[in-house]
């Protein structure tokens, strides 16, 4: 059977993947503070309305619609005509996060239906999972949300805040269940210079690239850089 792809559109990103990620797949994207994330997030579901008339939903959990809208403006990236025009929508449950995680996915699940999206963004894991404090809690969470990506048949984008200085990159239990992960990393090279750089860590079914990748967030949002990060320099800024 030949696996669906769904571009990004991101330059030169879905080159590193096979051309896109996996039809229906649930894909985690992981990184410090300032990676690069919701910029990544926004920028596919963007993409995907503008270029590929596929429509995505796009779930604030952490920072406000209002704060979203204007970010992504320095973009030029217009989310507020594109949601007058019915081809994404910008869930805020940033305020009704305490509402419990059912009913925030119901809505979302509503949204989803009635704008027939194919592309899904939360933002983020980190943000819902606030205040489960409990290991068991976070595992009931975490399948009640599996099972609703699968069932809402769509690419989903579930962002993990990376905490700084930590090196692991979920709570162990998602990272199975994901189609997919994308490490957003930030680091200062051997002249204090602020860098990015990313690795595919997994991508089911996707002769992924197996390097890690120079990226930039740039006044038109992310690309790839071309230069591929050397093992010397790796090993640099690993010192
Ligand atoms: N208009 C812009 N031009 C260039 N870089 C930008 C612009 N807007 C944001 N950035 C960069 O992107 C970073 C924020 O990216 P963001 O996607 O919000 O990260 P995350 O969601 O991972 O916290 C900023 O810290 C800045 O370095
Ligand atoms: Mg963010």
């Amino acid at each position: 059977m030949i696996i669906q792809r769904i571009p990004t559109g991101i330059p030169k990103f879905d080159k590193l993947i096979e051309g896109g990620f996996p039809d229906n797949s649930m894909i985690l994207l992981v990184g410090y503070p300032g990676a690069g994330k919701t910029t990544f997030s926004a920028q596919f579901l963007y993409n995907g309305a503008t270029r590929h008339s596929a429509r995505g939903v796009y779930v604030c959990f952490a920072e406000t619609k209002e704060t979203f809208l204007r970010n992504m403006m320095r973009f030029g990236w217009d989310f507020e005509r594109l949601e007058k025009e019915g081809r994404v929508a910008i869930l805020d449950l940033s305020v009704t996060r305490e509402a419990g995680l059912q009913k925030n996915l119901d809505t979302i699940m509503e949204t989803m239906t009635s704008l027939n999206a194919s592309r899904l963004v939360i933002d983020s894991f980190s943000a819902i999972s606030m205040g489960l404090k409990e290991l068991i809690d976070i595992r009931v969470m975490i399948h009640l949300l599996y099972r609703f990506l699968k069932k809402a048949n769509c690419v989903s984008i579930l962002i993990l805040d990376q905490p700084w200085g930590t090196s692991a990159l979920g709570e162990g239990i998602s990272e199975f269940l994901a189609d997919g992960i994308i490490h957003l990393e930030t680091y200062f090279d051997e002249n204090e210079v602020f860098r990015r750089r990313l690795r595919i860590l997994k991508m089911r079914g996707t002769n992924h690239t197996k390097s890690p990748h120079e990226y930039d967030i740039t006044s038109e949002g992310f690309v790839i850089l071309n230069k591929k990060v050397s093992r010397s320099e790796r090993r640099r800024a690993e010192r």
